[in-house]
């Protein structure tokens, strides 16, 4: 009996341990992504839409996706204003000239307009890639293949 509550006694520490581990922080510290997160979960996906929404000539989309991914940028800046040695915040001015094109183009419903305004807009992105020390960030516009099989890029039938 004496031994059975020694040992308790001994187990009691490591099981509170235990429980301790697997209750969550009542506060957790809140999560900051990282600036490669961010390209990857909220730039890449919406460069890669605007270039298949206008590759469908699907110009009401094309304006929708457009200003999410100007969104996209706004909340990069707004969580890494710097990168490194890096003001993202004076180098995201590469990327305006292009959405402003890209905008003009979609207003005029000018497939081949779009299609150089793009090309400058994913320029922009890889001249920020070299200019950050990530060259090997290649941008390209979106190949065919693309990776939304669930989402119908052209305009909608009414
Ligand atoms: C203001 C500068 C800047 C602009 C503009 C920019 N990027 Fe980036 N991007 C970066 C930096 C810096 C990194 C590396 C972040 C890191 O390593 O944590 C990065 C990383 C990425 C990555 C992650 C690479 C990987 O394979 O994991 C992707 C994808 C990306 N960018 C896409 C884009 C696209 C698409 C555009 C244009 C629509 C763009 N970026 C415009 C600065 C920029």
């Amino acid at each position: 009996m004496i031994r059975r509550v020694a040992l308790s006694l001994v187990l009691l520490p490591a099981l509170v341990a235990i429980g301790a581990a697997q209750t969550p922080p009542a506060n957790p510290p809140p999560l900051r992504l990282g600036l490669g997160d961010l390209m990857t979960m909220l730039v890449q996906p919406r460069h890669t839409k605007l270039g298949l929404g206008g590759q469908a000539r699907n110009w009401e989309y094309a304006a929708y996706e457009l200003h999410e991914l100007e969104e996209s940028f706004e909340r990069v800046e707004r969580a890494w204003p710097r990168y490194r040695a890096f003001s993202i915040t004076e180098l995201l001015g590469v990327t305006k000239e292009p959405m402003a094109a890209v905008e003009a183009a979609i207003k005029a419903k000018d497939g081949a307009k779009f299609d150089a305004a793009y090309r400058e807009l994913t320029q922009a992105c890889n001249a920020c890639h070299r200019g950050t020390n990530r060259p090997m960030v290649v941008i390209q516009f979106p190949a065919a293949t693309a990776p939304y099989p669930d989402q119908d890029f052209t305009t909608p039938k009414p």
